[in-house]
């Protein structure tokens, strides 16, 4: 019997690549750099399921050059590169891997937290430099976090900051019947801005939060605000953010996630002193990202039997 194809446009773990050898025709991209969408197209032609990479757009093209793909998965919580409901309309069903990389993130968002407002990075630069001196940051105990997006990541980090005595304020779409247990606060967004005194922004991109930190946001915080983004780039007006920056409107910065995505090494925000910049690894933890890979090739062996994916962001299209 014809083994069934996939396409992998990254690389994946040895060990979960090697469970998919022993299922299927496997046709993975080993770099340098993103796959080029000609070849990508072209390899999907007769695939019966696709392991993306958050780099790849999945849209109608894509999906048009794919006739047979009864599976697409992803080994990340955002899905921010796919059009959902072109792959409902296909019957396509898509996991992601909600859920999983939760305590992972929210350690890197806290840790990103401590970092700016203790200056851990400076102090380490000072040493490395030969120079022995303080370097004066702020407590968080008494201070008020606002959480913009308050999802299982956004909890996780409000568990942390409670035990560190920060008051919890948040702001979602809708709010949480259980915010009490959390400890959280549910406030406007304005409001958020206005007492916040450090802003953390772990929301979903979408059309509604696309461009949601812009001159006029960044004008409401107070100028002694520390400003994270654990979540995506193009969340934030980048160029705003710089001048915030660059006039102190607000303090300090730290991002996991920028746009464009990667910075180059010329780019504006890398030549201020109050910013400081992590490559995307909310979810960069061994332990983390292995088990990314087992749902996401999980998800992808249930769609190719035709049988319910585990994790599934369309549960419409869902087997
Ligand atoms: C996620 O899972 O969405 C992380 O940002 C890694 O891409």
């Amino acid at each position: 019997m014809q083994r069934p194809k996939i396409v992998l446009s990254s690389r994946v773990w040895r060990k979960e690549h090697e469970v998919l050898l022993d299922y299927c025709e496997v046709q993975r991209w080993k770099g340098p750099g993103p796959i080029p969408r000609e070849l990508l197209l072209e390899w999907l032609a007769d695939a019966d399921g696709f392991f993306s990479s958050g780099n790849v757009n999945i849209d109608n093209e894509l999906l048009d050059a794919a006739p047979n793909l009864k599976v697409i998965a992803q080994s990340s919580v955002g899905y921010n590169n796919v059009d959902i409901d072109a792959c409902t309309k296909r019957g396509i069903p898509f996991g992601n891997t909600a859920g999983v990389p939760v305590e992972a993130v929210a350690n890197l968002v806290f840790g990103l937290l401590l970092t700016l407002t203790r200056r851990i990075h400076e102090g380490w630069e000072l040493v490395k430099n030969g120079e022995w001196k303080e370097v004066f940051g702020e407590d968080l105990y008494g201070k008020t976090l606002g959480i913009i997006g308050m999802g299982d990541i956004g909890s996780a980090v409000a568990k942390r900051a409670k035990v560190s005595g920060m008051n919890i304020i948040y702001h979602n779409r809708s709010r949480r019947e259980d915010d009490m247990e959390i400890g959280a606060t549910y406030v406007s967004f304005d409001r958020l801005l206005e007492v916040a005194d450090c802003v953390v922004v772990l929301a979903p991109l979408s059309e509604a939060t696309r461009g949601m930190f812009g001159e006029a946001e960044f004008a409401m915080m107070k100028n002694t605000a520390y400003f994270i983004n654990g979540a995506r780039g193009a969340i934030v007006q980048t160029g705003a953010l710089y001048e915030a920056l660059k006039n102190n409107q607000i303090a300090y910065a730290a991002l996991d996630v920028t746009d464009p995505e990667p910075l180059p090494k010329d780019h504006p925000l890398l030549s201020l002193s109050n910013i400081f910049i992590t490559p995307h690894i909310g979810s960069a933890t061994y332990d983390t990202r292995k088990r990314m890979t087992e749902v996401a090739i999980g998800n992808i062996l249930a769609g190719l039997e035709r049988k319910p994916l585990p994790v599934c962001v369309n549960q419409e299209a869902n087997y």
